[in-house]
């Protein structure tokens, strides 16, 4: 029996991919690449050494999607598939709302076809909303995401709820991530933004590695330690661990529960500078700017539920994740697009590998 990873050539869809195979799990990854690359699967491969069936389909093409359960024996779904940028979701919200919520209702009518009912699904802190509650945040505090991105993830959440009332044998997990950064020990695999990154950690690994000037820092008169704006930072490969332990748990009970995946400590982004440049040796100079809109002062979670319901507790510190992402970084500056080009001039395994990777039939 399987595990489906959809979304599983993205960010943290990978690294839970190494972890998922690591603990001797059979995997199957469906993802349509629209924001990863293929490259990230070949280096899951040979970070585990272990091979997996992956098909390149978009989850709202039910036919696909449903000719891979037919073809596979599948157990669980672990859902990561969807869109995440919140600016892009603001200007183009109806495509984040059939992306996200119908590939999420697409999925789930398969599962339900096929009698698949335990799902892992990908959440987020977001759905929170920015102002309002108790820190640290508990999964009891109010919902209420401020943006088109965050309401496909409340949306979803409601969804799965009512799809447990409506048949309670199937069981649910939502993982509200806090923010994750970080990438593999090896270096081989870790978070590669398309253009301009939204989110800080990447923003100041391309700052250190020399692709962008400085860092805007967004915000210095935030109530907080030093004016500027404070995270939950999560490892990603705690944040993976977190999937197995949810995992493991759908397994012996029914229900829909949420959990927040976050360490529970909060840090500005002053001291996300100065961790980095701490743990790296490298220089990230920075300028003070107006707030981003939508941005709460503090926002760090209570995870003391996932602690004792899942038994997951994450072990990476912050000089961990900031050196994990500098070594992604520095042997990655481009994230995966450099093997792309290398690969069209010299015909590398990588190339036969993209045949690899299974084409809707
Ligand atoms: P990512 O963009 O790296 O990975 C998402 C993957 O889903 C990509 O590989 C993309 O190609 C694929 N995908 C998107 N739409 C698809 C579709 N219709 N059909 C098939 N594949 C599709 O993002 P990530 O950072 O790995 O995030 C994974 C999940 O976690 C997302 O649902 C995201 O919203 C959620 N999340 C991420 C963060 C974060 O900060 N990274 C925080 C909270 C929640
Ligand atoms: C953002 C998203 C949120 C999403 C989360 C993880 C917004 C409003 N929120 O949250 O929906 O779940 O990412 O993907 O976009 N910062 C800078 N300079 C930068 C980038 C960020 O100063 O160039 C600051 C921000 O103001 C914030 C902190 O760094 O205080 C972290 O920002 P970011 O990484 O974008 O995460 P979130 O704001 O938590």
């Amino acid at each position: 029996m399987a595990i489906l990873v959809t979304g599983g050539a993205g960010y943290i869809g990978s690294h839970t991919c190494v972890e998922l195979l690591n603990e001797g799990y059979e995997i199957i990854v469906l993802d349509n690449l629209s924001n990863s690359n293929d490259e990230a699967l070949r280096r899951v491969k040979e970070i585990t050494g272990k091979q997996f069936k992956a098909y390149n389909i978009d989850l709202l093409d039910k036919e696909h999607v449903t000719n891979v359960f037919k073809e596979n024996k599948i157990d669980s779904v672990i859902h990561f598939a969807g869109l995440k940028a919140v600016g892009e979701s603001v200007s183009d919200p109806l495509r984040y709302y059939k992306n996200n919520v119908t590939g999420t209702i697409t999925l789930c009518e398969v599962m339900q076809q096929f009698e698949v009912k335990k799902l892992v699904f990908s959440s987020s802190a977001t759905v929170y909303g920015a102002s309002g509650n108790n820190i640290p945040i508990t999964e009891e505090a109010r919902i209420g995401a401020t943006n088109p991105y965050g309401r496909t993830k409340h949306m979803i959440e409601e969804i799965l709820q009512d799809v447990y009332r409506s048949d309670n044998e199937w069981s649910i997990a939502l993982l509200r991530y806090f923010n994750p950064i970080g990438a593999h020990k090896t270096g081989r695999i870790g978070e590669d933004p398309s253009g301009i990154p939204n989110n800080l950690m990447p923003y100041i690994a391309q700052v250190a590695v020399g692709k962008r000037q400085e860092l805007q820092v967004f915000g210095n008169d935030y109530p907080t330690r030093d004016g500027t704006g404070v995270r939950d930072y999560i490892h990603v490969d705690d944040l993976a661990a977190g999937h197995i332990k949810a995992l493991k748990k759908i397994q012996i009970t029914n229900g829909v529960d949420a959990f927040n995946l976050g360490t529970g400590k909060g840090y500005s982004v002053l001291e996300m500078v100065n961790a980095f440049e701490r743990a790296t040796n490298q220089k990230v100079p920075y300028r003070m700017e107006e707030r981003r809109p939508g941005d709460a002062a503090i926002c760090y979670a209570n995870p003391s539920k996932a602690r004792k319901l899942l038994g997951w507790q994450p072990t990476r510190d912050i000089d961990v994740m900031c050196e994990d992402t500098w070594r992604w970084q520095y042997n990655n500056p481009n994230g995966y697009e450099i093997v792309k080009e290398t690969n069209k001039a010299s015909k590398s395994p990588v190339q036969q590998h993209a045949a690899d990777f299974l084409m809707p039939k």
